[in-house]
């Protein structure tokens, strides 16, 4: 069966983006797994930082719209399938009208969600109809958080957002957890934010990762060469830690897997 995990915060920057291309990237190199990325961001930022050209291909928007096909749209990389985005997507609050419109998604999807064992969804930040057109198709959404921007704010909305979907859209959809990045014990109280961010966790009924993603620039240069952080810089912080993140995906998924092969 596929699992669906969708990234999602309402907060920019937090490391939606970043995070999404380790699991998608770590799922496949490590796990030997069949994966699809999605961008569902205007911003176009994941298939970017794939290496992708965003502007002269058939991007998600064309999917949802119609005039595509999905699997006309999938770009193969080195580590995995990529649906990607671009800013003609910021006009689907407007053209994406027709009843049942949050599940354009869920239903573009099912042609090709035989062909694999994950799909990894990075969202925008903003709570509108394409976030609610992730969470309608997901079983899972994680949440980044960086310590930095770490706080209740925007937290109810969330929350009733989740609910909302799960009383509407979606019944099944899981919090796996928050997993807090741009992570800095020599400068923050590490035990302090840890315990905030089990606090956030636990209004929405769920949990933080064991692993924190600490900061490294090399995280942000990686996008820059196209490569995931794990082949741009494989001895640093951030990919020892998403590598030990995209593990405790697997297990709180529960998806059954060989095992690691690297
Ligand atoms: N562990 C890290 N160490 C250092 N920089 C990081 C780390 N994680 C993310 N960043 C940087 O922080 C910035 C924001 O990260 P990212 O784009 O993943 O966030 P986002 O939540 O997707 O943002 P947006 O809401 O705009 O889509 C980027 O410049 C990224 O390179
Ligand atoms: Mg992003």
């Amino acid at each position: 069966m596929t699992t669906i995990i969708a990234l999602t915060n309402q907060k920019g920057g937090v490391g939606k983006t970043t995070t999404s291309s380790a699991l998608a990237a770590g799922l496949s190199t490590f796990y030997d797994q069949k994966v699809l990325a999605i961008d569902l961001d205007p911003q176009g930022s994941l298939g970017f930082s794939l290496g992708l050209d965003i502007e002269n291909s058939s991007t998600i928007y064309d999917v949802l719209k119609g005039t595509v096909s999905i699997q006309d749209a999938i770009q193969t990389t080195d580590y995995c399938d990529i649906i990607t985005s671009n800013i003609l997507l910021s006009s689907a609050e407007l053209e994406f009208t027709s009843a049942e419109r949050e599940f354009c998604l869920k239903r573009a999807l099912t042609p090709v969600l035989d062909n694999y064992d994950f799909i990894v969804i990075d969202t925008p930040p903003a709570l509108n109809i394409l976030t609610i057109n992730a969470y309608a198709v997901a079983n899972h959404l994680i949440i980044p958080m960086a310590p930095e921007i770490l706080s209740l704010l925007g937290l109810t909305q969330l929350k009733e957002t989740i609910d909302s979907v799960r009383e509407k859209l979606n019944p099944s959809l899981n919090v796996l957890g928050l997993i807090l990045t741009k992570y800095n014990k020599r400068t923050l109280l590490a035990r302090e934010v840890k315990e905030m961010a089990e606090n956030i966790a636990s209004q929405i009924g769920s949990c933080v990762f064991d692993t924190q993603i600490r900061t490294s620039v090399s995280v942000a240069e990686a996008p820059a060469h196209g490569l995931s952080v794990y082949d741009h810089a494989p001895r640093s912080n951030p990919s020892l830690d998403y590598k030990d993140f995209v593990e405790e995906v697997i297990d709180k998924t529960g998806h059954s897997i060989a095992g690691r092969i690297q």
